[in-house]
C-alpha cells in the first residue's frame, strides 16, 4: 500500500528518486520522503501530501545531492499522515535510513523490546522498529544486521535500508510485498513496481519472498533467507514507456478507458487461430473439475461475477463467486475437484493471495488472471492467463476490469468446447462476436458525445441507484463503485428485481435511476423497474442499445451501446458508466486519478 525506490550508481540520486515516486504515487500518496547519503551522513527529507509537496521542499532534489539514495509515498496503516510519520526513519544513531512497504505484525513486542533496551522512537509507525533493530544488530557488518533484522519480523515487507558508513550500498528485502530489481550500467535501482525504473533501465530482477539483495553501482547480489548467494536470472520489460505516461490526456483515467478498444485486441487476438481459442498456458485436465470458484477483490470481484454468468451458460459448471477477504477465513469447502479462478489487475493484492494460498492448501488448482507479469499471484498460481492491457496506473481500474471480463470470455468459450457443453456452430459464431469485441469497444466511446453533458446534470446527485439484471446487474455492481471511488457520491447498484423488496421505499425525484438494459434476454423485466422508479419520481438515465425504442421512449436521458451478445456484452456496457463516473468526478472537482483513502495495489490485509 505504499510505494518504495531505491537507487545507487553516479548520478544525483534524490532527482530519480522523486521521478520514481510519482511513478508509484498511485500506490499511496498521503505523505512522502527521501533519505539520501551525503559525506556519509544520511540526509532526510519529508512531507505529509503529495510528491509535489517533496519535489518543492528539495528543489526537485537539488537541495539533496548524493550517489545513494531511498524513497518512500505512503498509505498510512500505522499512525496518521504526519511529517513524522513519514518514510524514511532513520535509527537513533542516525547511521541508518529504511523504507518500508507492508506490515510488520509484531511491531508491538518489537516496539517494547526495543524501548526496554533503551531506543527511542520518534513515530507511531510498525516500521520504525526495523530501522532500530538494524541498529541494535549492526556491529560493522551491514549485511548480518539486515539479516539478522529481517529474521525478527513477521508479517511483510519491502524494505530498502542504507548505512551512512557505506554510501555505495544498498539492501533490500522482500516478504510478502511487491519489490523489483533494476539492472542499469554503472547503477541500480529497486522499485515497488518496474514504473519507476523503466525510463533508466529494461532489465529486471524479480525477488521471492525470503530473498534480500545488495545494490552497488557496479552489482547485484541476491541471497536466500540463509545468506547463501543464489543465481537470478534477468528479465526484459518489452512495454514501451509511453504507456505509463498519460498521453495528452488529463488523466490517467481517462487515458485507460480509451485504451481499451486496443487492450482488448492484446487480450483477444493473439488467442484465437483460424476461428479457435488457444490458451496454451492452460493444460488442465478439465474432466477433473467439478465446480469453479472465483474469487478476487474490488473491481476483479465484480469482473467475476459478470463473467461467472457466462462460464456457467457455456460450460455448464456450478461457480461460485466469494470476496478474497471473506474466503480466507471461511474455512472453504475446496478440494481437488475445485479450479480457483483469481481475477486481480496487479498481482499483489494481499487479501487475494491468502485466499489463494488457503484454497491451494485445501487441494485446488489455480489459475490466475493477471496483469502484472512475474507479480506474486501470478508466481503461485498453477496456471496464468495474463490480460495484457498494459500499465494501468489510475486508481480506478478500467482496462484491468474490461481486459479481466475478455479473458473470462476466451476462457468459457475454451473451456465449453473441451467440455463438449457447446455446439460447434455456437462456438464459432460466439468466437466472431468476440473478435467483434474491440471495434464495438471503440464504437461506444465514439457514439457517446453526450455523456460531459449528462454528467453536467447529474453531478450534484446525493445518491444514484443502478439497477439491472444477470449480467446487466453485474454491470450495475461495477458502475456504481466506479462512481462511488472517484465522485464520491453514494451509488446503490441493485438487482432490477430485489428493489420491490424493500429498497424502492428510498427512490423519489432525487434519487436517479441509472438502468441497464443491455442483455436482450431481461430487458423486458427490466423495464417494468423503470415503470416502478419512474411512478416514484426518480429520473431514468438507461443504457441500451438504439433499436430499442421502448426504452428510448421510456427514459428520461439515454447512453447507447452496440448490440452484443448477452454473453459478451458487460465489457462494452461498462464503458459508458465509466465514463460518466470520470464526467462526474471532473464536474464535480475530484482528484480522479487518486481518489480518496485508496490506493490501487492494496498489498495489506
Ligand atoms: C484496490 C483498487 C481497486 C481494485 C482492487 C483489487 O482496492 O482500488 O480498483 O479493483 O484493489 O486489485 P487487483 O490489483 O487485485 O485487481
Amino acid at each position: 500500500m505504499c510505494g518504495i525506490v531505491g537507487y545507487t550508481g553516479v548520478q544525483n540520486g534524490a532527482p530519480i528518486l522523486l521521478e520514481g515516486l510519482k511513478k508509484l504515487e498511485y500506490r499511496g500518496y498521503d505523505s512522502a520522503g527521501i533519505a539520501v547519503i551525503q559525506d556519509r551522513t544520511i540526509h532526510i527529507q519529508k512531507v505529509t501530501g503529495r510528491i509535489a509537496n517533496l519535489c518543492e521542499k528539495t528543489q526537485d532534489g537539488l537541495l539533496t545531492p548524493g550517489c545513494t539514495g531511498i524513497g518512500h509515498t505512503r498509505w498510512a496503516t500505522h499512525g496518521a499522515p504526519t511529517d513524522t510519520n513519514a518514510h524514511p526513519h532513520a535509527s537513533n544513531d542516525g547511521r541508518f535510513a529504511v523504507v518500508h512497504n507492508g506490515i510488520i505484525e509484531n511491531y508491538v513486542e518489537l516496539r517494547r523490546e526495543l524501548t526496554e533496551k533503551g531506543y527511542h522512537f520518534e513515530s507511531e509507525t510498525d516500521t520504525e522498529v526495523i530501522v532500530h533493530l538494524v541498529e541494535h544488530y549492526y556491529h560493522g557488518d551491514f549485511q548480518k544486521a539486515v539479516m539478522k533484522t529481517a529474521n525478527r519480523l513477521q508479517g511483510s515487507y519491502a524494505l530498502g535500508i542504507i548505512c551512512a558508513d557505506e554510501p555505495g550500498r544498498v539492501f533490500v528485502v522482500r516478504e510478502a510485498s511487491p519489490l523489483i530489481l533494476g539492472v542499469g550500467i554503472g547503477e541500480n535501482f529497486f522499485a515497488s513496481d518496474v514504473t519507476a525504473m523503466v525510463a533508466y533501465t529494461r532489465n529486471v530482477i524479480y525477488l521471492e519472498d525470503g530473498e534480500f539483495a545488495e545494490l552497488t553501482a557496479n552489482a547485484i547480489r541476491v541471497f536466500d533467507c540463509a545468506g547463501r548467494e543464489i543465481p537470478k536470472q534477468i528479465n526484459r520489460i518489452t512495454w514501451d514507456i509511453q504507456a505509463a505516461e498519460k498521453g495528452g490526456y488529463d488523466h490517467f483515467m481517462l487515458k485507460e478507458i480509451m485504451e481499451q478498444p486496443r487492450a482488448a485486441k492484446a487480450t483477444i487476438t493473439p488467442r484465437i487461430q483460424s476461428g479457435q481459442i488457444q490458451l496454451d498456458d492452460l493444460d488442465l485436465d478439465f474432466g477433473n473439475v467439478r465446480r469453479i470458484l472465483i474469487t478476487a477483490c474490488g473491481s476483479a470481484y465484480y469482473a467475476g461475477c459478470a463473467g461467472k454468468y457466462t462460464i456457467e451458460k457455456l460450460c455448464r459448471i456450478p461457480v461460485q463467486m466469494e470476496l478474497a477477504s471473506e474466503l480466507r477465513y471461511a474455512d472453504p469447502l475446496v478440494d481437488e475437484h475445485t479450479l480457483l479462478i483469481v481475477l486481480s489487475q496487479s498481482g499483489e493484492t494481499a487479501d487475494t493471495i491468502a485466499a489463494m494460498k488457503e484454497c491451494r492448501r485445501r487441494g485446488a488448482k489455480v489459475l490466475a488472471i493477471v496483469n502484472v507479469v512475474g507479480s506474486t499471484i501470478a508466481k503461485l498460481a498453477d496456471y496464468v492467463l495474463y490480460t495484457w492491457a498494459g500499465p494501468e496506473i489510475a486508481v480506478a481500474t478500467t482496462k484491468g476490469y474490461t481486459t479481466q471480463l475478455l479473458v473470462l470470455y476466451l476462457f468459457a468459450l475454451y473451456t465449453a468446447k473441451k467440455l463438449n457443453t457447446i455446439e460447434e456452430t455456437e462456438y464459432c459464431r460466439l468466437v466472431s462476436c468476440l473478435k467483434a469485441l474491440p471495434k464495438q469497444m471503440q464504437q461506444v466511446l465514439d457514439m457517446n458525445p453526450a455523456i460531459p453533458r449528462l454528467a453536467k446534470k447529474y453531478h450534484q446527485a446525493y445518491s444514484m441507484f443502478f439497477i439491472g439484471r444477470n449480467t446487466d446487474y453485474a454491470v450495475a455492481l461495477e458502475g456504481a463503485l466506479k462512481m462511488k471511488e472517484i465522485s464520491y457520491i453514494h451509488a446503490e447498484s441493485y438487482a432490477a428485481g430485489e428493489l420491490k423488496h424493500g429498497t424502492i421505499a428510498l427512490i423519489h425525484e432525487m434519487q436517479p435511476v441509472i438502468a441497464l438494459c443491455c442483455n436482450e434476454s431481461v430487458t423486458e423485466k427490466t423495464m417494468s423497474n423503470i415503470i416502478e422508479v419512474k411512478t416514484r419520481g426518480a429520473e431514468v438515465l438507461a443504457v441500451a442499445h438504439r433499436e430499442n425504442q421502448k426504452i428510448v421512449s421510456l427514459a428520461d436521458d439515454m447512453i447507447y451501446v452496440p448490440k452484443v451478445d448477452p454473453l459478451l456484452c458487460a465489457c462494452v456496457e461498462i464503458i459508458p458508466l465509466q465514463m460518466l463516473a470520470y464526467h462526474v468526478a471532473k464536474e464535480n472537482g475530484c482528484d480522479i486519478d487518486k481518489p480518496m483513502n485508496l490506493a490501487k495495489s492494496v498489498t495489506v490485509e
